[in-house]
């Protein structure tokens, strides 16, 4: 069976996308992008990433979560990790960060305490350890790890960062990651942000939480800015992350401008005239 991509209006989307849960086979960049796998946003943040990576003859990157929890979404991204390495060549390292003790308390209006509350989402730190293959926990809050990796850590170059720390104030501190050299990025990173999307309780905008995170760090940086992906919008039929896929732009990273696509001088030649 040939799927399509989410361009294509299937009669039935809902049994055509639990057809392309169950079969393995299936091209995985299409299974992504119908939500058909767990954690598809991971996938196909990670997928592009790689790609990007592959065309800039980029041997490894890396792929980070910030807010583990109990560990779904990193195990999730370290399968997907297996995938695309398989697929693409691209060496992929995985890590993820989070206190191991759940949330530490809010600071303010900001971190939503209304939705977010201290001591949630705890982690069984030996029970994760003993599940993960390649993922290396960093654990402690944000504010400190962050700043130490960078210069304690030699991580290959950061191509795919999911944002899942929940609160405006711990957002913020892991942005400042982006601070790092250029060296040790992608000229443009897929990212996902967990908490701009959600039910009436959840209430977010860009004055709290993630969206507020997002807008201090643009305004801070005149070099980078974080933007939706536009690239999603592409598709008739939208799933919910489609939402939540935005970019890293490193405006000032040496190989922002290096050409990556597939367009060359005969591309959109005039056609033949029927009569000719
Ligand atoms: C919603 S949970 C993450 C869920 C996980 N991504 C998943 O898909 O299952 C949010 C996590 O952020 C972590 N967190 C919040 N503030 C933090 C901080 N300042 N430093 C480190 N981790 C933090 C919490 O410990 C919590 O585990």
């Amino acid at each position: 069976m040939t799927y399509r991509k989410p361009t294509f209006h299937p009669a039935n989307p809902a049994s055509y996308r639990n057809r392309l849960r169950e079969d393995a086979s299936a091209d995985y960049l299409i299974r992504l992008l119908w939500d058909a796998l767990d954690y598809s946003a991971y996938g196909y943040g990670l997928y592009h990433a790689a790609d990007l990576a592959r065309r800039l003859q980029i041997p490894a990157i890396s792929a980070i979560e910030f807010g583990v929890a109990g560990g779904n979404g990193l195990l999730a991204l370290e399968r997907h990790a297996a995938a695309i390495e398989a697929e693409t060549g691209v060496r992929i390292e995985v890590w993820g960060f989070d206190t191991g003790t759940g949330m530490p308390p809010p600071q303010g209006w900001r971190d939503m305490p209304y939705r977010f509350r201290e001591g949630n989402y705890c982690m069984d730190v030996d029970k994760l350890r003993a599940r993960l293959t390649r993922a290396q926990l960093v654990l402690g809050d944000v504010a400190q790890t962050v700043q130490d990796f960078l210069t304690g850590q030699t991580p290959a170059p950061i191509g795919f960062v999911a944002f899942d720390l929940d609160y405006h104030s711990a957002t913020l501190q892991a942005l400042g990651l982006f601070e790092g050299d250029h060296a040790a990025f992608l000229p443009r990173c897929q990212l996902y942000f967990d908490n701009v999307i959600g039910y009436e309780l959840s209430s977010y905008n860009r004055f709290v939480g993630e969206l507020a995170a997002i807008e201090d760090f643009n305004a801070a940086h005149d070099d980078m800015k974080i933007a939706p992906s536009m690239a999603l919008h592409r598709f008739v039929i939208a799933r919910r992350w489609y939402h939540q896929i935005y970019l890293l732009h490193r405006f000032a990273h040496p190989a922002y401008a290096t050409y990556v696509s597939g367009a060359g001088p005969q591309s959109l030649a005039l056609k033949t005239d029927e009569a000719e």
